[in-house]
């Protein structure tokens, strides 16, 4: 959830306070009194993580440090999912602290790090920014009123990526103080990534026009979710180039200057491919190795039916794999100690089959809520019918009378049922309007001429008649998607009568 909001800075003791949120992460946290004010620094400072040069940027921005932690931890997060199944799972992310982005440096693993983690950063930023929670960045409204080649026009919150893009860059090249190869690599693998978010912003719309004919249309720029960022990069890492680095010379001698692609060395690499210089056998990943920080796939569940890259030969690297039965826990026998008589009797029960190719020779069943909240509705609704008139009774004691239980007002030796509704005043008609007791009547609403239920006319309008009005109803049909992309609908209309009470 959304912990990426401005830090408000206040106190010298909340400093420390601040920073121990920051290292835990996850924690939301507004702190709201006034008291002496306290130097960006302090704050810094005390994050972990952060290179000399990462801290001066969270000097200058201190309230934007946490959409940054927060846009890394959404980078590993990501990276962990599509790497699920591989050797390398990316599990060392986040591990020391919110901004590692550990790998073995030159990598392909090293170039899709670098690239989830800086779209990260530029998500979170610009989610931010249009969301109006930070003040540097509000939404895109450059286009505005605009109309587009399609026949819609600009408008809405278009969200203001720019921002988010230029800090990210900043911050995550901020990393390395040497100009280095790995410099390079890492400048190339960032903005790669920052390029994906832009490329997969969509395009949203809505109608306007009487009762939603969608005669006009405005659009605007959102972020896709994270994990279409994570798949187009998973696949740039699958399609990874490989790299060279050219050197200029300076007085001080050769320095690295920029990459050129290892097949063609006239040729820099375009975006947003991603790049890398060394090569790593995957079975590298197979074994422990910590000065290398590789952990090894020993103990990793392998699936021995799959076709992935995790399948059981494939991740335990040839060394074979340990069976171990498991029982998998339900819940049973689930008694509610709170509330809802009616919840408890839509309970359903569900029933998996277990046994050789589906036999269905055992079976495990166990409780669940009900498919569909309607279903304690309906059910409630029946009780209604059959609602109980009740009475309370006073028991006296040492304190004087007070209410103490309900019986029944036919049978005042009876108690209602504990599943039964019950009332003890009996309902006005609701058929007139009552200001006092808030009741609005019936007039004008819409009945059914022809209707067996409580909403049929005669009943409804308590007598007093009703209105017929002639409405149209336009909505769009028989709509064609073209190539490529946008829908477009032919107008219809529909006369229909409605009636309304007197
Ligand atoms: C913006 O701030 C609000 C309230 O402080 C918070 O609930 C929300 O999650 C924040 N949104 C983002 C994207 O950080
Ligand atoms: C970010 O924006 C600042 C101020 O607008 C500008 O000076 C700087 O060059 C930008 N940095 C990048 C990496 O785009
Ligand atoms: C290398 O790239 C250049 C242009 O970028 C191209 O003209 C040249 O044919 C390429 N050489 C090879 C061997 O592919
Ligand atoms: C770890 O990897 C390094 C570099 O490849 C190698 O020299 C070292 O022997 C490895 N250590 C172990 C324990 O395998
Ligand atoms: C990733 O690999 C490590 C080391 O083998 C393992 O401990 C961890 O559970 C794995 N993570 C996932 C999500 O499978
Ligand atoms: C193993 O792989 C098969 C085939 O891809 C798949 O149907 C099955 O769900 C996988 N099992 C687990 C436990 O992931
Ligand atoms: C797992 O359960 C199966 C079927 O009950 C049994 O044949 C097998 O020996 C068990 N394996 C282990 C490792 O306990
Ligand atoms: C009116 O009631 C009838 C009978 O219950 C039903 O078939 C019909 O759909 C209802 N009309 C409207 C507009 O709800």
């Amino acid at each position: 959830m959304g912990i990426c909001q401005a830090i408000v800075m206040i106190g010298l003791l909340l400093a420390t306070v601040i920073a121990n949120h920051l290292m835990k992460a996850n924690k939301l946290f507004v702190v709201s009194s006034v008291a002496t004010e306290i130097r960006p620094s302090m704050i810094c400072s005390r994050i972990p993580g952060l290179s000399p040069k990462q801290k001066n940027i969270c000097e200058e921005h201190p309230e934007l440090i946490n959409c940054i932690r927060e846009g890394y931890q959404k980078g590993a997060d990501e990276c962990k999912f599509q790497f699920r199944k591989n050797r390398w799972n990316c599990s060392l992310l986040g591990q020391i602290s919110a901004f590692d982005d550990r790998a073995i440096p030159g990598t392909k693993e090293a170039a899709f790090t670098q690239a989830i983690t800086s779209a990260g950063v530029v998500y979170t930023i610009s989610r931010a920014c249009s969301m109006g929670n930070l003040s540097e960045c509000h939404c895109d409204r450059k286009s505005t009123g605009k109309e587009s080649k399609r026949g819609w026009s600009w408008g809405g919150c278009s969200v203001d990526i720019n921002y988010g893009i230029n800090l990210s860059s900043r911050f995550v090249n901020a990393r390395r103080n040497r100009h280095d190869d790995i410099f390079l690599m890492d400048r190339h693998n960032s903005k790669a990534g920052r390029q994906v978010v832009k490329e997969k912003l969509v395009l949203q719309c809505k109608c306007h026009g009487i009762s939603g004919a969608c005669s006009t249309r405005t659009c605007w720029k959102t972020l896709p979710i994270l994990r279409v960022i994570g798949k187009r990069l998973k696949e740039l890492y699958h399609s990874a180039i490989r790299v060279e680095v050219m050197m200029t010379d300076t007085k001080e001698g050769p320095i690295p200057e920029y990459l050129v692609l290892g097949s063609n060395k006239t040729k820099k690499p375009d975006f947003p491919s991603l790049a890398y210089m060394r090569e790593l056998n995957d079975y590298m990943y197979c074994m422990r190795n910590e000065t290398m920080g590789i952990l090894g796939t020993k103990n990793r569940i392998c699936n021995i039916t799959g076709h992935w890259k995790d399948r059981c030969n494939s991740l335990c690297c040839g060394r074979g794999y340990d069976t171990h039965n498991f029982t998998e826990k339900s819940q049973c026998k689930c008694k509610f100690h709170w509330c809802c008589e009616a919840l408890k009797e839509t309970l359903e029960i569900q029933c998996r089959c277990h046994g050789t190719s589906q036999s269905c020779a055992t079976r495990t069943c166990w409780q669940s809520l009900p498919s569909s909240f309607r279903k304690v509705g309906l059910l409630l609704k029946e009780r209604y019918e059959k609602i109980v008139l009740v009475k309370p009774n006073k028991i006296s004691s040492h304190y004087g009378k007070r209410d103490a239980y309900l019986t029944l007002s036919s049978d005042i030796f009876k108690k209602p049922l504990q599943r039964e509704l019950a009332y003890i005043k009996s309902s006005p008609n609701y058929c007139d309007r009552d200001a006092q007791n808030r009741i609005p009547g019936t007039t004008e609403r819409v009945c059914n001429r022809t209707s067996t239920e409580e909403d049929n006319c005669k009943l409804l309008c308590c007598g007093r008649g009703y209105n017929t009005h002639e409405i149209v109803r336009r909505y769009r049909c028989r709509c064609k998607f073209h190539w490529c992309c946008y829908v477009k609908c032919n107008k219809c209309k529909e006369r229909m009568e409605v009636f309304k009470c007197k």
